[in-house]
C-alpha cells in the first residue's frame, strides 16, 4: 500500500493539544454509550507513549462520573516487555492516569502480563486472554469498539515499527515484536487486529510528528516504512485526531 491514504479516514484538526483531548474525550464518552446501548459493554484498546496521557487524566476528571465505568473492558493495544510496575510500562502509564482513579472493577482491566522474561510466551498468553475474552473461533480477530493510537516519528504505530517482522503478520492476534533499534521486543496487536476493530482514533500532537504525517497521508510511501499507513478498518471508522502543530505540513488541513 503505497497512495495517500484512503479518503475514508475522518481527520480532525484541533486548533491546541488541549482541544485535540478534549474531543477525543467526546469521542470516548459517545462510543461508550453507544456501545452499552447496542451490545451491553464497550471495549477499549489503550496506547501508550506520551501523548494519550492527558486523555486519559481527562478522562478520570470530567468524565469520572458520566462515564459507565463497570461496563467497559481495558486492553492494551502495546506493551513494553517490562514489569507493571517500571517506569516505562504502558500499563503503569495507564493505571496512574486513570484506572486507578476511576470505578472500574479490576476483572474489566486486562493488562499485558509483561513481567514474564519470555516475550514470546507474554505474546501467547495475552492472544489466549482475547480469544477467551471474545470468545473467538479459530481464523477470527476480536472486533473492539475503539482502538486508540499514537504514531512515532518515524510512522510506527503500536509497535509496528518500520521494517519489523510483526508488520507481515496474517494470523495471530499478538506479537512478540523484536524492534532493533531498540534492542528489545515489544508485544504488539497486529494488523488484523487493528484492521478488526468498529473504530480507529490516531492522536497526534506536535510538531515534530508533521513530516511523517505528511508521509502517512498525503504522499506515497510503503506501509514498511510507514506502518501507521497500513491501519485501515476493513468495515470501521478511522479518525484522526491531530492538532494544529501536527498538522501544519498537511496540503488540505493547516
Ligand atoms: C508506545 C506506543 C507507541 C506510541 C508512539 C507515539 O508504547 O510507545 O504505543 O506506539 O503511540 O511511540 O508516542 P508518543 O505519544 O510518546 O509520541
Amino acid at each position: 500500500m503505497s497512495g495517500p491514504v484512503a479518503s475514508s479516514a475522518e481527520i480532525r484538526v484541533l486548533t491546541t493539544p488541549q482541544e485535540l483531548f478534549a474531543a477525543a474525550a467526546e469521542e470516548v464518552a459517545r462510543l461508550v454509550s453507544d456501545a452499552v446501548a447496542q451490545r451491553g459493554r464497550f471495549t477499549i484498546a489503550l496506547s501508550g507513549g506520551s501523548t494519550p496521557k492527558s486523555l486519559y487524566n481527562l478522562l478520570a476528571t470530567n468524565a469520572r462520573s458520566s462515564l459507565l465505568w463497570d461496563r467497559m473492558f481495558f486492553f492494551w493495544g502495546d506493551e513494553r516487555h517490562v514489569p507493571p510496575n517500571d517506569p516505562d510500562s504502558n500499563y503503569r502509564m495507564v493505571n496512574e492516569a486513570m484506572l486507578s482513579k476511576v470505578p472500574v472493577p479490576t476483572e474489566n482491566v486486562f493488562r499485558v502480563p509483561a513481567e514474564n522474561l519470555d516475550a514470546a510466551a507474554v505474546a501467547e498468553a495475552y492472544e489466549q486472554t482475547l480469544r477467551r475474552f471474545f470468545q473467538l473461533k479459530s481464523g477470527e480477530f476480536p472486533r473492539f469498539d475503539l482502538i486508540l493510537l499514537g504514531m512515532g516519528p518515524d510512522g510506527h504505530t503500536a509497535s509496528l515499527f518500520p521494517g519489523t517482522a510483526g508488520l507481515q503478520e496474517k494470523s495471530r492476534l499478538v506479537i512478540a515484536n523484536w524492534v532493533e533499534k531498540l534492542k528489545t521486543h515489544r508485544l504488539s496487536f497486529t494488523l488484523p487486529v487493528l484492521n478488526a476493530a468498529r473504530s480507529v482514533a490516531f492522536l497526534v500532537s506536535g510538531i515534530d510528528k508533521a513530516a511523517v504525517l505528511k508521509s502517512v497521508l498525503e504522499e506515497n510511501v510503503s506501509g514498511e516504512q510507514c506502518p501507521a499507513k497500513l491501519v485501515q478498518p476493513k468495515d470501521g471508522r478511522l479518525v484522526w485526531f491531530l492538532d494544529r502543530a501536527a498538522a501544519s505540513s498537511l496540503a488540505d488541513h493547516k
